[in-house]
Protein backbone atom coordinates (compact mmCIF):
# COMPACT_ATOMS: atom_id res chain seq x y z
CA UNK A 1 0.00 0.00 0.00
CA UNK A 2 1.07 3.09 -0.78
CA UNK A 3 1.87 5.99 1.90
CA UNK A 4 -0.68 8.35 1.07
CA UNK A 5 -3.09 5.67 1.64
CA UNK A 6 -1.77 4.71 4.52
CA UNK A 7 -2.15 8.18 6.19
CA UNK A 8 -5.40 8.93 4.42
CA UNK A 9 -6.76 5.66 6.42
CA UNK A 10 -5.28 7.00 9.61
CA UNK A 11 -6.56 10.43 8.99
CA UNK A 12 -9.34 11.31 7.03
CA UNK A 13 -13.28 11.25 7.00
CA UNK A 14 -14.41 10.66 3.31
CA UNK A 15 -18.08 12.35 1.95
CA UNK A 16 -20.34 9.40 1.25
CA UNK A 17 -18.24 6.72 2.25
CA UNK A 18 -18.72 3.97 4.68
CA UNK A 19 -15.09 3.36 6.54
CA UNK A 20 -16.21 -0.11 7.70
CA UNK A 21 -16.50 -2.06 4.52
CA UNK A 22 -15.39 -0.05 1.70
CA UNK A 23 -12.06 -0.45 -0.21
CA UNK A 24 -9.89 2.59 0.21
CA UNK A 25 -9.84 5.53 -2.15
CA UNK A 26 -7.45 5.74 -5.15
CA UNK A 27 -4.76 8.40 -4.62
CA UNK A 28 -4.94 10.97 -7.35
CA UNK A 29 -1.43 12.79 -7.49
CA UNK A 30 -1.95 14.01 -11.08
CA UNK A 31 -4.92 15.71 -13.93
CA UNK A 32 -4.96 16.76 -17.28
CA UNK A 33 -7.49 17.31 -19.92
CA UNK A 34 -10.38 14.71 -18.97
CA UNK A 35 -7.79 11.96 -17.40
CA UNK A 36 -6.78 11.69 -13.93
CA UNK A 37 -3.19 9.84 -13.14
CA UNK A 38 -3.02 8.30 -9.50
CA UNK A 39 0.28 8.01 -7.42
CA UNK A 40 1.23 4.66 -9.59
CA UNK A 41 1.29 7.04 -12.81
CA UNK A 42 -2.07 5.01 -13.99
CA UNK A 43 -5.19 6.85 -16.17
CA UNK A 44 -7.82 7.39 -14.68
CA UNK A 45 -10.54 9.09 -17.95
CA UNK A 46 -12.88 11.28 -15.80
CA UNK A 47 -16.48 10.31 -16.93
CA UNK A 48 -18.18 12.04 -14.44
CA UNK A 49 -16.48 15.58 -14.18
CA UNK A 50 -14.84 14.95 -10.88
CA UNK A 51 -18.22 15.33 -9.21
CA UNK A 52 -19.35 17.17 -12.04
CA UNK A 53 -17.71 20.46 -11.73
CA UNK A 54 -14.93 20.13 -14.70
CA UNK A 55 -16.05 21.94 -17.40
CA UNK A 56 -13.07 22.73 -19.77
CA UNK A 57 -10.42 20.01 -18.02
CA UNK A 58 -8.35 19.21 -15.90
CA UNK A 59 -5.75 21.27 -15.00
CA UNK A 60 -6.27 23.89 -18.31
CA UNK A 61 -3.35 26.15 -18.57
CA UNK A 62 -5.11 29.14 -18.91
CA UNK A 63 -7.30 28.55 -15.60
CA UNK A 64 -3.98 27.99 -13.76
CA UNK A 65 -2.99 30.88 -15.20
CA UNK A 66 -5.94 33.04 -14.25
CA UNK A 67 -5.32 31.73 -10.86
CA UNK A 68 -1.64 32.73 -10.71
CA UNK A 69 -1.93 35.41 -11.77
CA UNK A 70 -4.68 36.92 -9.22
CA UNK A 71 -2.63 34.44 -6.36
CA UNK A 72 0.01 37.16 -6.73
CA UNK A 73 -2.81 40.31 -6.73
CA UNK A 74 -5.32 39.23 -4.25
CA UNK A 75 -5.80 35.88 -2.98
CA UNK A 76 -8.49 36.63 -0.45
CA UNK A 77 -10.22 39.60 1.20
CA UNK A 78 -13.97 39.34 3.45
CA UNK A 79 -16.71 40.81 1.13
CA UNK A 80 -18.45 42.68 3.52
CA UNK A 81 -17.20 46.58 3.59
CA UNK A 82 -15.19 45.10 0.64
CA UNK A 83 -14.98 44.43 -3.02
CA UNK A 84 -12.37 43.95 -5.53
CA UNK A 85 -12.50 43.57 -9.63
CA UNK A 86 -12.95 39.98 -10.07
CA UNK A 87 -15.88 39.60 -8.21
CA UNK A 88 -17.45 42.75 -10.00
CA UNK A 89 -16.59 41.12 -13.27
CA UNK A 90 -17.57 37.68 -12.27
CA UNK A 91 -20.76 39.54 -11.47
CA UNK A 92 -21.35 41.34 -14.50
CA UNK A 93 -20.94 38.06 -16.62
CA UNK A 94 -23.23 36.85 -15.07
CA UNK A 95 -26.38 38.98 -15.07
CA UNK A 96 -25.35 38.97 -18.87
CA UNK A 97 -25.42 35.32 -19.88
CA UNK A 98 -28.39 33.82 -17.35
CA UNK A 99 -31.74 34.16 -18.87
CA UNK A 100 -33.75 37.16 -18.52
CA UNK A 101 -37.85 37.11 -18.31
CA UNK A 102 -40.05 40.48 -17.30
CA UNK A 103 -38.33 43.68 -16.53
CA UNK A 104 -39.86 42.93 -12.82
CA UNK A 105 -38.51 39.21 -12.56
CA UNK A 106 -34.79 40.45 -14.25
CA UNK A 107 -32.45 38.67 -12.36
CA UNK A 108 -29.62 41.49 -11.80
CA UNK A 109 -28.44 40.73 -8.07
CA UNK A 110 -25.12 38.07 -7.56
CA UNK A 111 -25.16 36.66 -4.12
CA UNK A 112 -21.82 35.09 -3.37
CA UNK A 113 -21.10 32.02 -1.63
CA UNK A 114 -19.26 28.76 -1.54
CA UNK A 115 -20.81 25.29 -2.82
CA UNK A 116 -23.87 24.68 -4.11
CA UNK A 117 -25.67 23.44 -0.58
CA UNK A 118 -24.95 27.00 0.56
CA UNK A 119 -25.97 28.43 -3.04
CA UNK A 120 -29.46 26.65 -1.79
CA UNK A 121 -29.21 27.71 1.42
CA UNK A 122 -29.10 31.17 0.45
CA UNK A 123 -32.27 31.30 -2.16
CA UNK A 124 -34.12 29.70 0.71
CA UNK A 125 -33.35 32.44 2.95
CA UNK A 126 -33.85 34.97 0.79
CA UNK A 127 -37.19 33.75 -0.37
CA UNK A 128 -38.52 33.73 2.85
CA UNK A 129 -37.07 37.03 4.32
CA UNK A 130 -38.42 38.34 0.90
CA UNK A 131 -41.99 37.48 2.29
CA UNK A 132 -41.45 38.78 5.38
CA UNK A 133 -39.92 42.69 4.14
CA UNK A 134 -43.15 42.88 2.30
CA UNK A 135 -44.95 42.35 5.82
CA UNK A 136 -46.14 38.80 5.12
CA UNK A 137 -45.42 36.06 8.31
CA UNK A 138 -47.34 33.16 7.53
CA UNK A 139 -44.67 32.11 4.27
CA UNK A 140 -42.77 29.43 5.45
CA UNK A 141 -43.42 26.43 3.56
CA UNK A 142 -41.10 25.15 0.19
CA UNK A 143 -42.62 23.07 -2.80
CA UNK A 144 -40.04 20.29 -4.03
CA UNK A 145 -40.03 17.48 -6.51
CA UNK A 146 -39.86 13.92 -5.55
CA UNK A 147 -36.05 13.02 -6.56
CA UNK A 148 -34.69 16.58 -6.20
CA UNK A 149 -31.81 16.96 -4.39
CA UNK A 150 -30.29 20.30 -3.54
CA UNK A 151 -27.11 19.31 -0.99
CA UNK A 152 -26.51 18.50 2.17
CA UNK A 153 -27.31 21.41 4.84
CA UNK A 154 -30.08 21.70 6.43
CA UNK A 155 -32.19 23.33 4.83
CA UNK A 156 -31.23 22.07 1.30
CA UNK A 157 -31.63 18.38 2.82
CA UNK A 158 -35.49 19.61 3.74
CA UNK A 159 -36.21 20.34 -0.15
CA UNK A 160 -34.08 17.49 -1.01
CA UNK A 161 -35.79 14.79 1.10
CA UNK A 162 -37.42 13.48 -2.43
CA UNK A 163 -34.39 12.62 -3.11
CA UNK A 164 -34.32 9.49 -0.52
CA UNK A 165 -30.82 10.59 0.97
CA UNK A 166 -31.93 11.91 4.25
CA UNK A 167 -34.19 9.98 6.00
CA UNK A 168 -32.48 9.91 9.03
CA UNK A 169 -32.94 14.11 9.22
CA UNK A 170 -36.55 14.60 8.98
CA UNK A 171 -36.90 16.05 12.68
CA UNK A 172 -34.51 18.75 12.43
CA UNK A 173 -36.17 20.03 8.59
CA UNK A 174 -38.03 22.92 7.69
CA UNK A 175 -41.48 22.56 6.43
CA UNK A 176 -41.54 21.26 2.72
CA UNK A 177 -44.52 20.07 0.32
CA UNK A 178 -43.05 17.47 -2.09
CA UNK A 179 -45.44 17.24 -5.74
CA UNK A 180 -44.38 14.40 -8.25
CA UNK A 181 -41.48 15.00 -11.09
CA UNK A 182 -42.81 14.21 -14.47
CA UNK A 183 -39.50 12.05 -15.32
CA UNK A 184 -39.31 11.32 -19.58
CA UNK A 185 -36.80 8.77 -21.44
CA UNK A 186 -35.97 8.13 -24.83
CA UNK A 187 -39.05 6.90 -26.80
CA UNK A 188 -41.37 7.39 -23.78
CA UNK A 189 -45.00 7.18 -24.83
CA UNK A 190 -46.52 8.49 -21.50
CA UNK A 191 -44.65 11.54 -21.45
CA UNK A 192 -47.62 13.81 -21.50
CA UNK A 193 -50.11 11.65 -19.21
CA UNK A 194 -47.31 11.70 -16.08
CA UNK A 195 -46.92 15.43 -16.55
CA UNK A 196 -50.57 16.16 -16.49
CA UNK A 197 -51.15 14.28 -13.00
CA UNK A 198 -47.61 15.85 -11.77
CA UNK A 199 -48.66 19.22 -12.69
CA UNK A 200 -52.52 18.63 -11.15
CA UNK A 201 -50.97 17.61 -8.12
CA UNK A 202 -49.05 20.30 -8.15
CA UNK A 203 -51.82 22.73 -8.43
CA UNK A 204 -53.59 21.18 -6.01
CA UNK A 205 -50.70 21.50 -3.54
CA UNK A 206 -50.52 25.17 -4.32
CA UNK A 207 -53.88 26.22 -3.62
CA UNK A 208 -54.48 23.89 -0.61
CA UNK A 209 -51.42 26.02 0.73
CA UNK A 210 -52.10 29.28 -0.55
CA UNK A 211 -50.45 32.61 0.87
CA UNK A 212 -48.26 29.63 3.18
CA UNK A 213 -45.93 29.21 0.23
CA UNK A 214 -42.58 31.11 0.21
CA UNK A 215 -41.10 29.48 -2.71
CA UNK A 216 -40.73 26.33 -5.36
CA UNK A 217 -37.70 24.79 -5.97
CA UNK A 218 -36.75 22.74 -9.00
CA UNK A 219 -33.37 21.20 -11.03
CA UNK A 220 -34.70 22.68 -14.23
CA UNK A 221 -34.93 20.12 -17.13
CA UNK A 222 -33.22 17.16 -15.09
CA UNK A 223 -32.90 16.00 -11.72
CA UNK A 224 -29.08 14.88 -10.42
CA UNK A 225 -28.32 12.95 -7.77
CA UNK A 226 -31.83 11.82 -7.59
CA UNK A 227 -31.03 9.46 -10.79
CA UNK A 228 -30.74 12.15 -13.65
CA UNK A 229 -34.19 12.11 -14.30
CA UNK A 230 -35.54 13.94 -17.38
CA UNK A 231 -38.40 16.11 -18.09
CA UNK A 232 -39.65 17.80 -21.17
CA UNK A 233 -39.65 21.68 -21.73
CA UNK A 234 -43.47 21.88 -21.10
CA UNK A 235 -43.51 20.20 -17.88
CA UNK A 236 -40.70 22.96 -16.43
CA UNK A 237 -42.89 25.60 -18.26
CA UNK A 238 -46.47 24.24 -16.60
CA UNK A 239 -44.49 24.15 -13.62
CA UNK A 240 -43.36 28.01 -13.47
CA UNK A 241 -47.08 29.12 -15.27
CA UNK A 242 -48.80 27.47 -11.85
CA UNK A 243 -46.23 29.25 -9.93
CA UNK A 244 -46.39 32.58 -11.28
CA UNK A 245 -50.43 31.78 -11.33
CA UNK A 246 -50.23 31.44 -7.35
CA UNK A 247 -47.83 34.68 -7.00
CA UNK A 248 -45.37 31.96 -5.38
CA UNK A 249 -41.23 32.64 -5.99
CA UNK A 250 -39.50 30.31 -8.14
CA UNK A 251 -36.00 29.22 -7.49
CA UNK A 252 -34.05 27.21 -9.97
CA UNK A 253 -31.12 25.08 -8.74
CA UNK A 254 -28.79 24.92 -11.69
CA UNK A 255 -25.97 23.65 -9.81
CA UNK A 256 -25.65 20.98 -11.25
CA UNK A 257 -27.22 21.84 -14.75
CA UNK A 258 -25.38 24.95 -15.26
CA UNK A 259 -22.87 26.02 -18.01
CA UNK A 260 -23.41 24.16 -20.52
CA UNK A 261 -23.71 20.14 -19.44
CA UNK A 262 -27.19 20.38 -20.59
CA UNK A 263 -26.84 21.78 -24.29
CA UNK A 264 -27.31 25.79 -23.65
CA UNK A 265 -25.34 27.57 -21.12
CA UNK A 266 -28.10 27.06 -18.46
CA UNK A 267 -30.83 24.13 -18.89
CA UNK A 268 -33.56 26.77 -17.97
CA UNK A 269 -32.96 27.70 -21.59
CA UNK A 270 -34.63 24.92 -22.91
CA UNK A 271 -37.94 25.82 -21.89
CA UNK A 272 -37.90 29.56 -22.25
CA UNK A 273 -38.67 30.18 -18.65
CA UNK A 274 -36.90 32.35 -15.97
CA UNK A 275 -36.58 31.96 -12.34
CA UNK A 276 -36.82 34.82 -9.10
CA UNK A 277 -33.77 33.02 -7.95
CA UNK A 278 -31.02 30.54 -9.46
CA UNK A 279 -28.42 28.85 -8.10
CA UNK A 280 -24.67 28.32 -9.28
CA UNK A 281 -21.68 26.52 -7.93
CA UNK A 282 -19.92 22.87 -9.10
CA UNK A 283 -19.01 24.25 -13.13
CA UNK A 284 -18.74 27.97 -11.73
CA UNK A 285 -14.99 27.81 -11.65
CA UNK A 286 -14.54 25.05 -14.60
CA UNK A 287 -14.58 22.99 -11.21
CA UNK A 288 -11.19 24.55 -10.02
CA UNK A 289 -12.54 25.90 -6.65
CA UNK A 290 -15.29 26.18 -3.87
CA UNK A 291 -17.72 29.53 -5.28
CA UNK A 292 -21.36 29.84 -5.33
CA UNK A 293 -23.34 32.39 -6.83
CA UNK A 294 -27.11 32.96 -6.13
CA UNK A 295 -28.70 35.07 -8.61
CA UNK A 296 -32.04 37.13 -7.63
CA UNK A 297 -34.12 39.11 -9.65
CA UNK A 298 -34.41 43.02 -8.69
CA UNK A 299 -37.77 42.48 -7.09
CA UNK A 300 -36.47 40.22 -4.59
CA UNK A 301 -33.28 42.93 -4.44
CA UNK A 302 -35.38 45.92 -3.75
CA UNK A 303 -37.57 43.95 -0.83
CA UNK A 304 -34.44 44.61 1.32
CA UNK A 305 -33.82 47.63 0.83
CA UNK A 306 -34.45 50.14 3.47
CA UNK A 307 -32.79 52.38 6.19
CA UNK A 308 -32.88 50.00 9.09
CA UNK A 309 -30.82 46.76 9.41
CA UNK A 310 -33.01 44.15 10.38
CA UNK A 311 -33.95 44.12 6.46
CA UNK A 312 -30.68 43.12 5.28
CA UNK A 313 -29.78 40.15 4.34
CA UNK A 314 -27.74 38.71 7.53
CA UNK A 315 -25.63 35.97 5.94
CA UNK A 316 -22.11 35.68 4.78
CA UNK A 317 -19.57 33.15 4.66
CA UNK A 318 -16.00 33.79 5.13
CA UNK A 319 -14.69 33.00 2.07
CA UNK A 320 -17.36 34.87 0.16
CA UNK A 321 -16.38 36.00 -3.38
CA UNK A 322 -12.93 34.51 -2.99
CA UNK A 323 -10.84 36.76 -5.68
CA UNK A 324 -9.27 33.51 -6.77
CA UNK A 325 -11.95 31.43 -7.29
CA UNK A 326 -13.87 34.35 -8.66
CA UNK A 327 -10.91 35.13 -11.51
CA UNK A 328 -10.96 31.69 -12.53
CA UNK A 329 -14.71 31.72 -13.04
CA UNK A 330 -14.48 35.12 -15.36
CA UNK A 331 -12.26 32.84 -17.02
CA UNK A 332 -13.69 30.00 -17.46
CA UNK A 333 -16.86 31.46 -18.61
CA UNK A 334 -14.42 33.24 -21.39
CA UNK A 335 -13.38 30.09 -22.23
CA UNK A 336 -16.80 29.35 -23.94
CA UNK A 337 -16.20 31.85 -26.30
CA UNK A 338 -12.73 31.17 -27.18
CA UNK A 339 -12.45 27.27 -27.12
CA UNK A 340 -15.78 27.50 -28.86
CA UNK A 341 -17.33 25.15 -26.46
CA UNK A 342 -20.87 25.07 -27.55
CA UNK A 343 -19.56 23.09 -30.72
CA UNK A 344 -17.64 20.49 -28.14
CA UNK A 345 -20.97 20.37 -26.13
CA UNK A 346 -22.82 19.48 -29.46
CA UNK A 347 -20.35 16.94 -31.12
CA UNK A 348 -20.77 15.26 -27.44
CA UNK A 349 -24.44 15.03 -27.44
CA UNK A 350 -24.14 13.71 -30.99
CA UNK A 351 -22.02 11.36 -29.78
CA UNK A 352 -24.11 10.13 -26.99
CA UNK A 353 -27.07 9.96 -29.22
CA UNK A 354 -25.68 7.48 -31.67
CA UNK A 355 -24.86 5.05 -28.90
CA UNK A 356 -28.42 5.35 -27.91
CA UNK A 357 -29.51 2.26 -30.31
CA UNK A 358 -27.28 0.15 -29.17
CA UNK A 359 -27.77 0.45 -25.22
CA UNK A 360 -31.37 0.08 -26.02
CA UNK A 361 -30.49 -3.01 -27.47
CA UNK A 362 -29.39 -4.51 -24.06
CA UNK A 363 -32.24 -6.13 -22.00
CA UNK A 364 -30.24 -4.93 -18.69
CA UNK A 365 -31.01 -1.50 -19.77
CA UNK A 366 -33.91 0.40 -19.30
CA UNK A 367 -34.99 3.89 -20.06
CA UNK A 368 -31.79 5.76 -21.84
CA UNK A 369 -31.68 9.07 -22.12
CA UNK A 370 -29.37 12.15 -23.18
CA UNK A 371 -29.58 15.72 -22.01
CA UNK A 372 -27.05 17.55 -23.91
CA UNK A 373 -23.30 16.36 -22.54
CA UNK A 374 -25.19 14.22 -20.26
CA UNK A 375 -26.14 9.92 -21.18
CA UNK A 376 -27.84 8.18 -18.50
CA UNK A 377 -29.56 4.69 -18.38
CA UNK A 378 -31.36 3.07 -15.29
CA UNK A 379 -30.42 -0.90 -14.76
CA UNK A 380 -33.65 -2.88 -15.49
CA UNK A 381 -33.99 -4.55 -12.61
CA UNK A 382 -32.13 -2.48 -10.72
CA UNK A 383 -34.64 -1.17 -7.39
CA UNK A 384 -31.43 -1.03 -5.09
CA UNK A 385 -30.60 1.86 -3.10
CA UNK A 386 -27.58 4.53 -3.49
CA UNK A 387 -24.77 1.62 -2.81
CA UNK A 388 -27.00 -1.79 -3.74
CA UNK A 389 -24.15 -4.43 -4.77
CA UNK A 390 -24.69 -4.07 -8.67
CA UNK A 391 -23.41 0.04 -8.47
CA UNK A 392 -20.63 -1.03 -5.90
CA UNK A 393 -19.64 -3.60 -8.42
CA UNK A 394 -20.18 -1.57 -11.63
CA UNK A 395 -17.98 1.14 -9.53
CA UNK A 396 -15.09 -0.81 -8.52
CA UNK A 397 -15.48 -2.35 -12.13
CA UNK A 398 -15.14 0.68 -14.41
CA UNK A 399 -12.13 1.84 -11.85
CA UNK A 400 -10.10 -1.21 -11.89
CA UNK A 401 -10.24 -0.52 -16.11
CA UNK A 402 -9.16 3.30 -15.60
CA UNK A 403 -12.82 4.73 -15.57
CA UNK A 404 -14.23 7.11 -12.96
CA UNK A 405 -18.06 6.00 -14.00
CA UNK A 406 -19.65 5.68 -10.88
CA UNK A 407 -23.35 4.73 -10.67
CA UNK A 408 -25.84 6.42 -8.67
CA UNK A 409 -27.63 3.30 -7.35
CA UNK A 410 -29.80 1.33 -10.56
CA UNK A 411 -28.55 4.92 -12.81
CA UNK A 412 -25.45 5.06 -14.84
CA UNK A 413 -24.20 7.74 -16.55
CA UNK A 414 -21.51 9.42 -18.31
CA UNK A 415 -21.13 13.42 -18.07
CA UNK A 416 -17.66 14.34 -19.08
CA UNK A 417 -15.40 17.42 -19.56
CA UNK A 418 -16.23 19.02 -22.56
CA UNK A 419 -12.51 18.75 -23.85
CA UNK A 420 -13.15 14.82 -23.99
CA UNK A 421 -11.73 13.34 -27.48
CA UNK A 422 -14.24 11.43 -29.97
CA UNK A 423 -11.73 8.29 -29.44
CA UNK A 424 -12.00 9.12 -25.64
CA UNK A 425 -15.60 8.62 -25.75
CA UNK A 426 -15.26 5.31 -27.75
CA UNK A 427 -13.60 4.24 -25.26
CA UNK A 428 -15.84 4.72 -22.16
CA UNK A 429 -19.20 3.25 -24.37
CA UNK A 430 -16.85 0.12 -24.85
CA UNK A 431 -15.68 0.02 -21.08
CA UNK A 432 -19.58 1.07 -19.85
CA UNK A 433 -20.49 -2.31 -22.23
CA UNK A 434 -18.24 -4.58 -20.67
CA UNK A 435 -19.13 -3.10 -17.34
CA UNK A 436 -22.09 -4.14 -17.71
CA UNK A 437 -21.40 -7.69 -19.15
CA UNK A 438 -19.20 -8.10 -16.24
CA UNK A 439 -22.26 -7.56 -14.23
CA UNK A 440 -24.45 -10.09 -16.29
CA UNK A 441 -21.98 -12.91 -15.63
CA UNK A 442 -21.88 -12.26 -11.60
CA UNK A 443 -25.14 -12.91 -11.99
CA UNK A 444 -25.82 -9.57 -10.25
C1 LIG B 1 -28.70 20.23 -8.05
C2 LIG B 1 -27.73 20.31 -6.92
N1 LIG B 1 -27.87 21.26 -5.99
C3 LIG B 1 -27.01 21.40 -4.96
C4 LIG B 1 -25.96 20.53 -4.81
C5 LIG B 1 -25.03 20.67 -3.66
O1 LIG B 1 -23.79 21.14 -4.09
P1 LIG B 1 -22.50 20.96 -3.16
O2 LIG B 1 -22.16 19.50 -3.20
O3 LIG B 1 -21.47 21.81 -3.80
O4 LIG B 1 -22.87 21.42 -1.81
C6 LIG B 1 -25.77 19.52 -5.75
C7 LIG B 1 -24.67 18.56 -5.60
O5 LIG B 1 -24.60 17.55 -6.25
C8 LIG B 1 -26.68 19.39 -6.83
O6 LIG B 1 -26.56 18.43 -7.75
Amino acid sequence: MNKIIERDRAYTWHPYTQHGVEPDPIAIDRAKNASLFDVEGREILDLISSWWTCLHGHSHCELNEALAAQAERLPHIMFAGFTHAPAVELAEALVKAVPQGQPNERLARVFYSDNGSTAVEVALKLAYQYWRNRGEEGRNIFVSFEGGYHGDTLGAMSVGTGSGFFNLFTDLMCAVKTVPFAETWDGDEEAERREDAALTALKTVLQAERGRIAALIIEPMMQGAGGFRICRPEFLRGVCDAARQEDILIIFDEVATGFGRTGPLFASEHAGVTPDLMCLSKGLTGGYLPLAATVASERIYSAFLDESFAKAFAHGHSFTANPLASAVAVRSLALFEKEQTFDRIKRIEQQHRAILPELKKRREITRSRVLGTILACNLADGEGGYKSEASLFLKDWYLAHGLNIRPLGPVIYLMPPYCITGQELRRAYEGLFAGLDALASQGL
